[in-house]
């Protein structure tokens, strides 16, 4: 179980808890590149609980700094953003994507200090339509993260973003608690309606999955397995990644290339970010339903709906479902069992359940069962590594070797392997597309 210390130290994102500073050791996907547009409005980020602002300056570069003014501690969102720089609306000083102050005229000539002023600002860089931001003290930035997602062309990447009223933690768990599956998502299917070769099939049918959980370098693994038959075994295998990535196994392991963020806005509050190879399995252009005659799952309604993004602190990215309307929950559908759950789209389901455990799960509440055994040992493993940094500066996974996450793969596969479950890890992985690797070969 988790004790209240450990949750706290769990959940905690702030400047000075553990887990926050083992979350300033990474980049940090932030924001959309399209939300900034050049000398456009500056946009309010809030990002491990700190209020920043960011802004795309004239020539096209991206500034993410501290919103107060470093003068008297007006909000740079006021900012006008003109001619390379932001410019505070209190008195005129203007600072540079770097957090430089160029301009300070509400002070005399020979009394000018600017070049002893400076923004707080952050490193931030652009990959795959994103911006990213290095929020650690360190002078020189950690090495980007070696995603396999990361490591194709960046126009060969999809990415949406939802924002989830909870902590970062327990919307994480959702991605890799496998056994909710047969149930939230799909506890009103019928197996004998699954057509044969989908492998939906195997999950609704065995709903209690017997599954191999191991630390990695990258983070924690699951290889959750079931009897597909003659002698084979239906694998699905999914990935925790430090610091608060997931890779699900909702698609064919050998092309399945995509990355899971739930990067915490503050305490109780995340954004998901999903970032996809559209070129391969994770690819949102082919979904293939699982209902014989080609009909989709009840509750799979394919885009959940959002309310447009307001320039409030967590204004984006949010969806009109909430806890304020039950998530929209249709009693009907339940009771008839169309949809478990009620509720009509996958995402939407996941959101509403961690949602409603509350801002912060109370873990001193729960009992965790041998099925939860991929969350204890992730919630394991990020307190130790966050511990080994804050006792004994000990770098967490990734932080320094970003290698490691280009082993992390994860979905599903049918083998007659009788081998360990790593070694057949490793080998579906050596027979796996490798788009990231072509992409290198060709540099
Ligand atoms: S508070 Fe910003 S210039 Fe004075
Ligand atoms: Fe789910």
């Amino acid at each position: 179980m988790t004790t209240a210390i450990e949750s706290a130290e769990l959940t905690r994102v702030g400047a000075g808890t553990a887990m926050g500073e083992l979350m300033r050791q990474y980049w940090i996907p932030a924001a959309m590149s399209s939300e900034l547009a050049p000398d456009g409005a500056p946009l309010r980020l809030m990002l491990l609980g700190e209020k920043l602002i960011a802004f795309r300056d004239s020539a096209g570069r991206v500034g993410v700094m501290d919103h107060r003014c470093p003068h008297r501690c007006a909000s740079l969102f006021l900012g006008r953003n003109e001619a390379n720089g932001l410019r505070c609306v209190y008195h005129g000083w203007k600072f540079d994507v770097d957090g430089n102050c160029i301009d300070m005229p509400s002070v005399p000539g020979h009394q000018d200090f600017k070049h002893k002023v400076k923004a707080k600002a952050y490193k931030a860089v652009e990959r795959a339509g994103l911006v990213w931001v290095y929020m650690g003290s360190r002078a020189e930035a950690s090495p980007f993260p070696e995603l396999e997602v990361l490591l194709v062309p960046d126009d060969e990447v999809g990415v949406n973003c939802v924002q989830r009223d909870c902590n970062y933690l327990q919307a994480l768990e959702g991605d890799i608690d496998t056994s909710h599956f047969g149930f939230l998502h799909a506890g009103h299917v019928n197996p004998e309606d699954v057509a044969e070769d989908h492998p939906i099939r195997h999950t609704v049918t065995i709903r209690a999955p017997e599954y191999y959980v191991g630390d990695t370098p990258w983070g924690t693994t699951y290889a959750a397995y079931r009897s597909a038959g003659h002698g084979d075994i239906y694998w699905r295998f999914a990935n925790f990644l430090f610091p608060f990535w997931t890779q699900q196994p909702q698609g064919e392991f050998g092309e399945h290339v995509h990355a899971r963020a739930w990067v915490p806005l503050d305490d109780e509050h995340t954004m998901f970010i999903y970032l996809w190879w559209k070129n391969g399995s994770a690819s949102m252009a082919r979904p293939r339903p699982p209902l014989k005659g080609g009909k989709p799952m009840g509750g799979s309604r394919p885009n959940p709906i959002f309310r447009p993004n307001t320039s409030e602190w967590l204004g984006r990215w949010r969806l009109e479902a909430n806890e304020a309307n039950d998530w929209r929950i249709d009693r009907e559908a339940q009771r008839s069992n169309a949809i478990y759950s009620g509720i009509d789209n996958i995402h939407l389901q996941d959101q509403a359940v961690t949602e409603s455990m509350g801002g912060i799960t109370d873990h001193t509440f729960e009992h965790l069962a041998p099925s939860d055994q991929m969350i204890t040992r992730t919630r394991r493993r990020l307190l130790q590594a966050a511990r080994g940094l804050r006792d004994k500066a000990v770098a967490p996974p990734g932080a320094e070797d970003p290698g490691v996450f280009r082993g992390a793969r994860s979905g599903y596969f049918i083998s007659s392997e009788k081998r360990p479950w790593q070694e057949i890890y490793a080998q579906q992985l050596a027979a796996a597309v490798r788009p990231g690797e072509r992409q290198q070969a060709a540099e």
